[in-house]
């Protein structure tokens, strides 16, 4: 009798928690939360013309963005794409509500650079679960919710922690291998940011003379990069070097570091990432000593994947754009490349 009561209190709760289970399952597809299943085959490109591509911006406040919608711009009509454009102004919520729009417009594919890692990625596998395929560009997604040739078709994008190390290697070089470091880092979440300072940060601590004083988000923005070098050089008067995660920043720290009575590039070296044109002319007046180039122009490499993709070939999980790397050495025959 008490093993009955036993079984059939078990059963009860069985039942109790079926349901449960039911609608917490409707409620986490009702918010887009992760429901995809890895063997769940990757949504068709169709070959049609012309294909109806969305391309969800995250802000438009430098020119490195600009360069990159631009080059999808320019890519359409040659790609036989009609290009429906948003700007998130900086915010990753607008971001994702943008590409949910383009979800519910049915556009044949989605291409975006993803603000930040974590935010943008349940959004992958809204759209796959829509059956749109996705391209994420520039930057990438957190790998433990949506993952590249499983949930969306690739990742075009440079090496961020290889631009890390390179911006590093020329760092301990400059200085003789001895100096205090304000790292100004991109905006907090982003892959480039993380990975920008994963691959700098670890060369640094292989080199004993080198110490990253203090390290601080400017959120990628030229302003937000003085602003911030500004109180950290009132904190650190004795630092000697600048790592910014983009040229934007390093401008700005140019800027705070000209007001504070200092010369750039004499009493303090700076090194940063992107290859704009601003980054290049810094370079060539002797204020800004390197730049790794971060290449913006995805468009050509979208079309290219996509029509591949579209064809049935098989796409690697990341397309690896290959970068430049300019200081005075080269930066005269280099400005070409600025953008
Ligand atoms: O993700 C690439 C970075 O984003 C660029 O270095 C920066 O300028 C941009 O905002």
């Amino acid at each position: 009798m008490a093993s009955h009561n036993t079984q059939s209190r078990k059963l009860a709760r069985r039942q109790q928690i079926r349901p449960l289970a039911g609608s917490l399952l409707a409620l986490a597809i009702g918010f887009g939360v992760a429901t995809a299943h890895a063997d769940d085959a990757l949504p068709k490109l169709s070959t049609k013309t012309p294909l109806k591509v969305g391309f969800a911006q995250t802000e438009s406040n430098n020119p490195w963005r600009l360069a990159e919608t631009k080059s999808f711009k320019d890519v359409a009509a040659k790609c036989g794409w009609q290009v429906v454009m948003t700007d998130a102004n900086g915010s990753n919520s607008k971001q994702v509500s943008d590409i949910q729009s383009m979800i519910a417009q049915h556009v044949d594919l989605l291409v975006f650079p993803p603000r930040e890692e974590k935010p943008l990625a349940p959004v992958v596998l809204q759209a796959k679960k829509a059956g749109i395929p996705v391209i994420l560009v520039d930057r990438n997604v957190d790998q433990s919710v949506a993952v590249a040739g499983r949930d969306y078709i690739t990742f075009i994008g440079s090496d961020f922690i290889d631009q890390g190390h390179r911006a590093a290697d020329w760092l301990i070089k400059a200085t003789g291998g001895k100096a205090k470091i304000i790292e100004l880092e991109g905006t907090t979440g982003a892959s480039a940011a993380n990975d920008r300072k994963k691959g700098f940060d670890e060369v640094v601590a292989k080199n004993p003379g080198m110490t990253i004083i203090a390290s601080q988000s400017g959120d990628f923005a030229r302003d937000k990069g003085r602003q911030v070098m500004e109180t950290l050089l009132q904190a650190h008067p004795d630092v000697t070097a600048v790592y910014a995660h983009n040229d934007e920043m390093a401008l700005g720290a140019i800027a705070a570091i000209k007001a504070a009575g200092k010369q750039p590039g004499k009493d303090i070296q700076i090194v940063t990432i992107d290859g704009t044109k601003g980054g290049l002319d810094a370079i060539a007046a002797g204020e800004l000593g390197a730049s790794v180039q971060s290449s913006p122009f995805f468009g050509p490499l979208a079309c290219d994947v996509a029509q591949r993709y579209a064809k049935g070939e098989k796409i690697p999980t990341w397309v690896k754009v290959s970068d430049r790397f300019y200081d005075k050495s080269n930066v005269q025959q280099s400005m070409q490349y600025g953008y």
